[in-house]
């Protein structure tokens, strides 16, 4: 870790409809209502111009993007969401927690478009200045499962999630290799456990590390 502060950085990382954004929600409501300052933020987006890069990334009908645009154009937006808003947020001593970060890169431009990770994660760790979370919440789900919770109701799939089986099970895989190459950075969940059951080992692994804590020391 590059910079030194109190804060602590958490991301939520797993295939589309994993649950990523109730778990970000319940861990935020948990922490402010235990007093701890929270900002909540997800990528891409999280800044005004990762918000525009995230609509040109994600929408259809911007034509054929090509793998290395599409990994440059998330990094792009990671690159002002890590300097604009999550360092300083922790450098305040806030908790950021995330809706995807890096590994969502790793796996979705690594694997599933076939960049692989390498040269993604040296793309990434350039465009963040090394900025990695302290914990990473891995929910990992079948792909199939993720998209039946996904397009539950009417919602339509965005560019990414539209892509067949094959690619949600490569970038599934990624995913876990990930947390298995740094075991310790990561909490890894089944995402077909139940919503109360998840959101209480996230709180209880947050807890402890918040615990552990030593402010100053984010080495
Ligand atoms: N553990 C769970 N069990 C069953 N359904 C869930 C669970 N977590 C989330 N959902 C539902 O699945 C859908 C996708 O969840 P969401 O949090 O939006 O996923 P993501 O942000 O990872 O795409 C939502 O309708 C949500 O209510
Ligand atoms: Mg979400």
């Amino acid at each position: 870790m590059s910079i030194q502060s109190p804060g602590l950085f958490i991301a939520f990382e797993g295939g589309d409809g994993a649950g990523k954004s109730t778990q970000a929600a319940r861990l935020s409501d948990a922490l402010e209502s235990r007093g701890f300052s929270v900002l909540r933020t997800r990528e891409p987006g999280g800044t005004p111009i990762g918000e525009k890069l995230r609509s040109l990334v994600l929408d259809h009908g911007h034509g054929t993007i090509d793998a290395r645009t599409e990994a440059l154009m998330f990094a792009a937006a990671r690159a002002a969401h890590a300097s604009q808003v999550i360092r300083p947020a922790l450098a305040g001593g806030s908790v950021v927690i995330t809706d995807r970060y890096i590994d969502s890169s790793v796996a979705y431009q690594g694997a599933g478009r076939g960049l692989g990770a390498e040269g993604v994660l040296t793309l990434n760790d350039w465009a963040t200045e090394g900025l990695h979370p302290d914990l990473t919440v891995l929910l990992d789900v079948d792909p199939s499962d993720g998209r039946r919770r996904r397009t539950a109701g009417d919602a339509t799939e965005d560019r990414l999630e539209s892509e067949p089986d094959a690619f949600h099970s490569a970038i599934r895989h990624a995913f876990l290799d990930l947390a298995e190459a740094s075991p310790s950075g990561y909490l890894v969940l089944p995402a077909s456990a139940d919503i109360d059951t998840l959101a209480a080992e996230i709180l209880d692994r947050v807890e402890s590390l918040l615990a552990d804590r030593v402010p100053g020391d984010r080495s």
